[in-house]
Parts: C-alpha cells; structure tokens; sequence
C-alpha cells in the first residue's frame, strides 16, 4: 500500500539529538564549500534592498551563504543548535570571533564576527526559543536553505509561526525544499520531502509564494537514500 502525504508527516523521526550525532560522525553531505549558485543568481531580485539587509538564516550550520550575505554588505543572524559548525564556520574562514553566554538561557551562546567589515551573529541555540527580544530587532530578509526540509513535517506550521516572529511585517525571502517519492524512502527522515502543495498549504496564510527555480539535485543528494531522483525547488516568498 501507498504512503500517502499525510501518512508521511506522522512518521518523521528525527529529533534534536540526531543532529548533533550528525556533525559528531561528519554525516553532514549537505555542506559545501561555495556559495549557493541560486543565492547569487536571485540575491538581487529577492534579496536586496536599497539600505543594507539584517538576513536570518535558519538552521544555519556553517553555511558558506553567510559569508557571501556579509560579504555584500547585509547584516546575517544565523541560529544553529549543534556548537561545532558555528566554531568551524568562523575559525575556517578565519574570522576571528567572541562568543558570550546567553544570560539565563541554559547552555546557549552567541558568536558573533569581529572582523572589519563583517557582521556575523550566529546564536547556538534551539531555533524555537529565539525571540526578537533576544535578537535585539526583527529581520528583513530571510534565506532559508535546508531548514525546513530539515524539520519533521509535523513541524512545518511550528517553524513558519516561529519564523514570522523574528520577522518585520514587511520581510521577504527565499526558501528551498526537496521533493522525492516518499514511497522509494522507507526511513521517513531529513532531508524530509517537502512537495509544492504542501508549501502553499502552510505558508498561503502569511505569505506570498512564487516559485523561482527547479533543479535536478546531485546523486550525491540522494544516491545513498535509495531514491531515483530528487527535485529542488527555490520559491520566493513575501510575507502578506
Ligand atoms: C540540513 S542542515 C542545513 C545547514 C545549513 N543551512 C546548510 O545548508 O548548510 C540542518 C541544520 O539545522 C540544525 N538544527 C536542526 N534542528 C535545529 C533547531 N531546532 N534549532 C537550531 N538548529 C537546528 C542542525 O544541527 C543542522 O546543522
């Protein structure tokens, strides 16, 4: 018998735990050293604005996006839970760094850039208890590359809330997913699939979405999850 969408999203597994094992095994085949080609292609459409940009970028790990954010003259805010990427984020780029404790918030920090030139916070820290408070101001931009595709699909309504909340009224952004046959995956686990009605099904709510690009991802993406292909796809987003 089929898995239906809906059969899908109650059986995503992975937990917080399952990510730090991850980074712990270098079980991490979605980092890559460049920039993402689509980050650069739509950054001035979607992206860019006339004053500089603050962009957040969800579940960041050691993305190199951030690096190409600053470098362009914006403002980046990351939040990764798993402590290595944001060390290794800064000391392989060789970006000296500082990293204080979040007063009261169990075991969170903050590591923020010093370099000149380059504004870089990165908080490690559980997505879901960033506030704006925390953050000091709300963001304009967002890049969301491999969150939500990260996150058990029960979670997607959470996550887009959440998101919202760090947001300004008028922020917009980009956000990538995967879609695959569910039915070829028996392990239901990140990269969750992510298909094109069940984006609009959570984010018609609160923003406008248009989709940009489709891709053909690299076997290396999905070769060892026993899948015969797997599309990305990029949608720019508004919020409403
Ligand atoms: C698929 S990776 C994507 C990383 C990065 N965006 C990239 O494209 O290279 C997902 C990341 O989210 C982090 N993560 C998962 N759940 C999180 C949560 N609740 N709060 C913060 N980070 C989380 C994981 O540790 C992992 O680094």
């Amino acid at each position: 018998m089929s898995l239906t969408y809906k059969d899908y999203v109650a059986l995503g597994n992975d937990t917080v735990e399952d990510w730090a094992s991850y980074w712990a095994e270098g079980d991490t085949n979605w980092v890559s050293d460049k920039c993402n080609p689509c980050l650069i292609k739509y950054y001035q459409s979607c992206l860019a604005c006339d004053q500089p940009s603050t962009i957040f970028v969800p579940l960041c790990g050691k993305t190199q996006d951030m690096l190409w954010l600053a470098r362009n003259g914006n403002r980046v805010i990351g939040v990764e839970m798993v402590p290595q990427p944001c060390i290794d984020f800064f000391s392989e780029n060789n970006i000296d760094y500082c990293v204080e404790k979040l007063q009261g918030i169990g075991d969170g920090k903050v590591y923020r850039s010093q370099a000149d030139g380059l504004d870089i916070t990165i908080y490690n820290f559980n997505f879901y208890e960033l506030t704006a408070e925390l953050l000091g101001c709300q963001c304009n931009r967002f890049w969301d590359i491999g969150a939500l595709i990260a996150l058990n699909p029960e979670q997607h309504s959470k996550y887009i809330q959440q998101l919202m909340s760090l947001l300004t009224p008028d922020a917009q952004g980009i956000l990538f997913t995967v879609e695959f046959d569910i039915n070829q995956r028996p392990d239901v686990a990140s990269p969750f699939c992510v298909p094109e009605n069940r984006v609009h099904e959570v984010l018609s709510p609160v923003a406008s979405v248009k989709l940009l690009e489709s891709i053909d991802t690299p076997y290396s993406w999905y070769g060892h999850l026993n899948l015969n292909s797997m599309d990305g796809k990029f949608y720019f987003l508004k919020r409403k």
